[in-house]
């Protein structure tokens, strides 16, 4: 049987391919990364825009960001048997979400804005063979779940301004206090993150902790020839993680 993994991926890039050429996706990887990671556009705003930039990022940073998720919770030591639900914010194609609930075996739900990447997130589950939806929402709006369940925010709080970030603060305070697990993860640079000290110390007052993780694992070989191509360096792979 194909392992769901390389299911998926071998489905993202067929499907994406019948649009795109390789080299139509790299220009899109080159032009996301100079908007996305060094000018940092906020995503939901320009730097998506068009087929092209929404493929790069499908392709390229989405399975990245699956597997420093996978790898994380490993790191974690997260339970392989709860939380039931994982509830994952801002989730564009919804991999971050989908690896918890691959870990422990959970149903999914995605929240996100943008429609467009919320079809994606479809696909995802589809071929991940796992349980889960998604919600068109905006993160300030959303009607939380009853805790306990899973909550995941990945490289989504560097994308709130202060109003929105307080307000999820105060209701992921709220979910942990009903017996919920958080896993917050953002780049290594906290060049977009300045309130990462602030945060990291509120999580350790809920008993949570704070990492920087750098790992040491192989992208699928699709994923990393993509990023090899746009000249980007794909077998680095890290993040930091707030985790209660
Ligand atoms: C950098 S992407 C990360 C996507 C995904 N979590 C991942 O790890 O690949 C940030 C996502 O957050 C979404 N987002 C930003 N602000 C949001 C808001 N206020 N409400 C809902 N989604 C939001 C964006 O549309 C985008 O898809």
């Amino acid at each position: 049987m194909t392992d769901p993994f390389d299911n998926w991926i071998e489905k993202l890039f067929e499907r994406w391919h019948r649009e795109l050429t390789h080299q139509e996706v790299v220009r899109a990887l080159k032009a996301l990364t100079r908007d996305y990671v060094q000018r940092r556009t906020r995503l939901r705003g320009k730097a998506l825009e068009g087929r092209g930039k929404q493929a790069a990022f499908a392709m390229y940073y989405a399975p990245r960001h699956f597997v420093i998720v996978r790898e994380a919770l490993k790191s974690l030591g997260a339970p392989t048997d709860s939380p039931r639900e994982v509830i994952d914010l801002g989730c564009g194609s919804g991999v971050a979400g989908a690896a918890w609930a691959m870990h422990c075996g959970a149903n999914i739900v995605g929240v996100e804005l943008d429609p467009d990447v919320l079809r994606e997130a479809a696909f995802t589950f589809k071929d991940l063979g796992l349980r889960g939806g998604g919600i068109r929402c905006h993160l300030g709006k959303y009607r939380w779940p009853k805790a306990p369940v899973g909550i995941i925010a990945a490289f989504t709080i560097n994308e709130l301004d202060e109003r929105d970030r307080e307000r999820v603060w105060r209701e992921l305070e709220k979910q942990v206090k009903g017996g919920s697990r958080v896993l917050i993860l953002e780049p290594l640079s906290t060049r977009i993150t300045p309130w990462w000290q602030d945060w990291s110390s509120r999580v350790t007052e809920l008993d949570g902790r704070a990492d920087e993780w750098h790992f040491e694992v192989e992208l699928p070989q699709r994923v990393h020839l993509l990023g090899k191509s746009a000249g980007l360096k794909p077998e680095r792979l890290g993040a930091r993680t707030l985790w209660v």
